[in-house]
């Protein structure tokens, strides 16, 4: 049986007239590098371009599960839109908000962190009030991605909130692992396209900003001039295009593209063939975007996972022998045999 359509994809990861706004100026104008705390804090940011779709759930649950193989974990409320990861803990809101670290009334992330009833989990909670994340200056992401560097935790995992807007896009390129969250619905996937989308055209301006020569600056504007840009319809043209221009260039260009390694979870599958779109989306990602995704892995559809935020007691600890904790223990070996791959080509001190 078909599960996925590959014309439908390949529509759908052609270049659009708006995706333009994502090559303005970025914020993060420094060469990305793996893992630049001197401390060795592994950043996680677990994200997508769909709401409602289980990143609460998994960042949560995933800090949760880490934290119970003795790491410390520092997890960290980024969805300022809709801050809610106390309750998946089962807590309160703890004694501040990130959301006054980036509106810049408090300078010290350390003031924020509160103690949770979990040994070795710590969370920083998201916003009071709701702050719209376009609102947040470009300065204030920079902040706390230095911030999150120089915590003393050996994880913090960020839950970001949904969309593809470029504040979202620089928050969720401030791991070293990103996690996307998935379903096998058509709507979450064709979301989750736009975003990967994005997210690459945001990684290769940033990458372009932060050189001091404006070498790549430069070979972009002519490869999106009205000669070149016929040629370029997908991610990988743009790639392919600018190797063609500079060989080495290209090469450096995908050893940066790589600082923040990227993954997918097919949450909430209800039969097999469900399952079977993840390794499918994995494919058609590696040959239009020329980039590997991992697959981490589906968690099922079940009722004790909305029980479990209902009743305020995580899944992993609480209902850990259901099919859905194990499915997401699996995702974190997984992860973390990725992760230990990937480990810092560059520390920065
Ligand atoms: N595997 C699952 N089985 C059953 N229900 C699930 C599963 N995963 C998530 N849900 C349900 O989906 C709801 C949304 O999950 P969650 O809040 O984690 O999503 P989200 O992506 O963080 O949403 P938002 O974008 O609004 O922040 C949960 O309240 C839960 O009831
Ligand atoms: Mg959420």
């Amino acid at each position: 049986m078909k599960v996925f359509n590959l014309n439908w994809f390949k529509k759908l990861i052609f270049w659009d007239r708006e995706d333009d706004a994502l090559l303005g100026p970025a914020p993060i104008a420094s060469r990305p590098v793996r893992a630049t705390s001197p401390y060795g804090t592994s950043i996680w940011s677990v994200g997508g371009g769909k709401g409602g779709v289980g990143k609460s759930l998994v960042a949560s649950n995933l800090a949760l599960a880490l934290s119970r193989q003795g790491k410390k974990v520092l997890l960290v409320d980024a969805d300022l839109g809709a801050a809610n990861l106390h309750t998946f803990l089962g807590i309160d809101g703890g004694k501040g908000a990130l959301s006054s670290f980036l509106k810049d009334e408090i300078s010290d992330i350390g003031s924020l962190i509160s103690k949770t009833p979990f040994p070795n989990l710590d969370l920083v909670s998201g916003a009071k009030d709701s702050l719209d994340v376009a609102d947040v200056k470009n300065a204030h992401i920079m902040r706390l991605r230095e911030a999150l560097k120089k915590v003393e935790y050996d994880y913090a995992v960020l839950d970001i909130g949904p969309g593809t807007s470029s504040n979202l896009l620089d928050m969720f390129l401030m791991g070293n692992e990103g996690i996307i969250l998935s379903t096998p619905e058509p709507t979450t996937i064709e979301n989750n396209y736009r975003f990967l989308k994005c997210l690459y055209l945001r990684q290769i301006k940033s990458i372009a900003d932060s050189q001091e020569d404006g070498v790549l600056n430069s070979m972009l504007q002519k490869i999106f001039s009205d000669k070149w840009s016929q040629r370029v319809k997908t991610v990988s043209d743009i790639m392919e295009q600018l190797s063609m221009l500079d060989f080495d260039q290209g090469r450096m260009l995908r050893e940066d593209l790589s600082a923040t390694s990227i993954s997918m979870i097919m949450n909430q599958t209800k039969r097999e063939e469900d399952a079977r779109m993840g390794p499918s989306i994995q494919r058609a990602c590696a040959d239009y975007f020329g980039m590997d995704i991992g697959y981490l892995g589906s968690v099922g559809y079940e009722d004790c996972v909305s029980e479990s935020i209902r009743t305020r007691r995580p899944l992993v600890m609480h209902y850990s022998a259901s099919a859905a904790a194990r499915s997401l223990e699996a995702c974190l070996g997984k992860l973390m045999n990725r992760a230990n791959k990937n480990q810092p080509v560059t520390i920065q001190f």
